[in-house]
């Protein structure tokens, strides 16, 4: 999709009215506004229904600009060289005269930051003297958001603009690593582990922080308000059965993430597929088994958070 500079002039405007946006992010859309206003962060929550205890990740243009905020270590170097722009972000030690808002930070000493790789919203972010803090555009514990219309359905009028990006090209969150002190992995996201620790030549594990501190690593989430049941080889009769291997029969309760167990097809697939059951009322969702390697362990994560109950 091209860049239209009349949409981007149009986004700088309201970030600078201290309104929020939808942003396009090759990850999920984002709920934008300037991380430096008090003002414009509180809104964040308040569209999202957000509890003000769950920090917001904040997008960078590139690390030079990240440097007046963070403190930056050679394990963040290593990894903006070998993935930035792109779907991981980090958790850093904010510098004392950073200038992000306490509300982006609940008032603690660490910040999530990220650079996004889709080339509509850093041609934005290059254009503006600020940062964006921007959590997936989407009511809290919802299913996030990969096109224009998604965030539409979310919010309706009550956001101002929605920049259009078409679909996002992951469909999945950023990978969360914290690299405060020994790096460890507390999202998993749209950057495998694989991919992370061959990259460091570390064996990083996934390691889930404190549920209390960081609600939105709570266990309800991205769900779409409907049962789910996992590892499922025999569907029910009514229910929706999300599929990664091509079956003989066709079947209208058949929803394929990939048809050739292409597991970064079904990562782009699974929130948009999530959203069409949803719309079409079906009462349970089934899953067939996905194996739990590379995506397919963020796939995995996200159908159990969304099956919690
Ligand atoms: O791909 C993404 O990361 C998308 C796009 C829009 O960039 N953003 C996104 O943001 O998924 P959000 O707010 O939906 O999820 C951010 C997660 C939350 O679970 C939050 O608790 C955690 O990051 N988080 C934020 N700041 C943190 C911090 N300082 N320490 C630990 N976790 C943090
Ligand atoms: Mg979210």
């Amino acid at each position: 999709m091209k860049i239209n500079n009349s949409s981007i002039k149009k986004s700088i405007k309201i970030l600078e009215k201290n309104e929020c946006i939808g942003i396009p992010t090759e990850t999920v859309y984002g709920l934008a506004a300037n991380a430096y206003s008090n003002e414009a962060t509180l809104k964040i929550f308040k569209i999202k229904k957000r509890p003000k205890n769950n920090p917001l990740i904040v997008h960078y243009y590139n690390l030079e600009r990240l440097k007046k905020d963070c403190h930056v270590n050679r394990y963040v170097i290593k990894l903006y060289k070998k993935f930035c722009p792109g779907p991981i972000t980090f958790i850093l030690k904010l510098k004392n005269d950073s200038m992000v808002s306490k509300n982006v930070t609940n008032n603690q000493n660490s910040l999530a930051v990220r650079f996004p790789k889709h080339h509509i919203t850093r041609s934005l972010l290059k254009k503006i003297n600020f940062p964006l803090a921007a959590p997936s555009a989407n009511i809290s514990t919802g299913i996030s958001p990969v096109t224009k219309n998604d965030v539409k359905d979310e919010f309706g009028k009550t956001i101002k603009y929605i920049l259009n990006g078409g679909r996002s090209s992951i469909g999945l969150e950023s990978t969360i690593v914290n690299l405060i002190n020994k790096p460890k992995i507390i999202r998993l996201g749209g950057l495998s582990i694989e991919e992370i620790n061959k990259a460091i030549g570390l064996n990083l594990k996934y390691f889930s922080e404190n549920k209390l501190k960081f609600p939105g690593q709570s266990k309800l989430h991205y769900s779409p308000g409907i049962p789910i049941k996992l590892n499922i080889k025999n569907p029910k009769k009514g229910s929706a059965y999300l599929l990664i291997n091509k079956k003989r029969t066709n079947n209208k309760n058949f929803f394929y993430l990939t048809k050739k167990k292409n597991l970064i097809e079904a990562g782009k697939n699974l929130y948009k597929m999530l959203r069409k059951i949803k719309k079409k009322k079906y009462k349970l969702i089934e899953v067939e088994k996905i194996p739990n390697k590379g995506l397919g362990q963020t796939i995995n994560d996200r159908l159990k958070r969304a099956s919690f109950k």
